[in-house]
């Protein structure tokens, strides 16, 4: 027994070291980031000395070769190649990628990635070419997290900037930077309502520069910012909020409900009605859902993460009932809605 087991170890070596000199193809364990920040993308291969260049077949010196390439569905593209202290950079990743300034000596070329978007998720290939070293290793990256508007329930610009801070929280986010805000405005975030952000600035993504949400910036797209304002003042808000640390659920029953007989009818199935954070988060993970439901803070909303036309106006978000046509107040706690409900799913064992 003990020397079948020995046997199967001895092949499991061989298989391993043969592999690693004719081209090897790993897929890594997945990285996750969060929005605006920062990840490493592994990618280590055998350092070899940079005194003993290779000399291929037609007398030439061949140099070690770094391509770094981003892979969706069919289609590849090239975010970086490496290649004799020379660095091209695809646009999109202009001044966010670097990989270490001597690769070759110390055996890694990983990719690190800041200011990180949600459309950097996705799945990346390493390729180092170096004579007969041909190795590529693949690795899946996920982004966490979404910025969105927060207005209070009394009306537009009610919030000084204590209350800002203090509203992101009650509804299970917190108030967003402006990195985050960068990031999801590069993303394609557009709103045109000044908010508070951490730093006590004032402002709001515009990537369709129109009458009325020039800003600071004219026509040309970007954050407008009024500066930092006197906490005192009062605006709107952005929130952000990281991964979902549980599941939200549409109520699967088939009457509507008040704002009170929601909050019971999550109660019966073990939940509670879900904040707009929560909610935010779910609609991130691919929560799409054409009704409009009740949540923690008394409003109504509904997530559409697939563009339908019928919903939503083709655009895709989480959707705010109004009560008022310029986009203010919650809607009155008796109308007859659905109900988002928020479980925690993934209860950690205790010791
Ligand atoms: C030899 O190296 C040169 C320069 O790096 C390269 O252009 C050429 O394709 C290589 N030839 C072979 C046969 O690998
Ligand atoms: C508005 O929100 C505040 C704070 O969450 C709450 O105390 C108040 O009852 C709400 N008002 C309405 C009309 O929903
Ligand atoms: C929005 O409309 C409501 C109802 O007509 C009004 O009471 C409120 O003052 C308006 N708010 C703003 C910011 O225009």
């Amino acid at each position: 027994m003990l020397f079948n087991i020995k046997h199967i170890l001895n092949i499991c070596t061989l298989t391993f070291s043969l592999s690693l000199t004719s081209g090897t193809f790993l897929e890594l364990n997945p990285i996750s980031g969060s929005l605006s920040g920062r990840v490493v993308l592994p990618c280590h291969f055998n350092a070899f000395p940079t005194t003993m260049p290779i000399i291929n077949s037609t007398g030439r010196t061949e140099y070690l070769r770094i391509k770094w390439t981003r892979m969706e569905g069919d289609t590849e593209s090239t975010v970086l190649v490496a290649q004799q202290g020379k660095i091209k950079i695809a646009y999109s990743y202009r001044k966010r990628i670097s990989i270490p300034s001597h690769p070759e000596d110390i055996g890694d070329a990983s990719l690190t990635i800041v200011k990180l978007r949600a459309s950097d998720a996705g799945r990346y290939r390493c390729e180092i070419m170096y004579g007969v070293e041909d190795k590529q290793d693949t690795v899946s990256l996920d982004v966490n997290g979404v910025v969105f508007h927060y207005r209070a329930n009394t009306s537009r610009y009610s919030m000084n900037y204590d209350q800002a801070v203090k509203t992101c929280q009650s509804i299970g986010a917190s108030i967003a930077t402006f990195a985050q805000l960068k990031s999801a405005y590069e993303d394609g975030f557009d709103h045109c309502d000044a908010g508070w952000t951490a730093d006590q600035t004032v402002r709001y993504p515009i990537t369709k520069p129109r009458a009325g949400c020039y800003g600071d910036k004219m026509g040309k797209p970007g954050v407008r910012t009024y500066g930092v304002r006197d906490p005192k003042e009062t605006y709107d808000v952005y929130c952000y909020v990281d991964k979902l640390e549980g599941e939200v659920f549409y109520a699967p029953v088939n009457y509507k409900m008040t704002l009170e007989e929601a909050k019971e009818e999550c109660k019966r199935r073990n939940a509670v009605l879900a904040s707009p954070g929560q909610l935010h988060a779910a609609w991130r993970q691919g929560l799409d859902r054409c009704d409009y439901g009740w949540l923690s803070d008394g409003s109504a909303r509904y997530p559409v993460s697939k563009r339908k036309s019928q919903c939503g106006g083709g655009l895709l978000g989480v959707r705010t009932m109004y009560r008022y046509h310029n986009q203010t107040g919650f809607p009155s706690h008796n109308l007859k809605l659905g109900a988002y409900c928020f479980k925690v799913t993934c209860l950690t064992p205790l010791i």
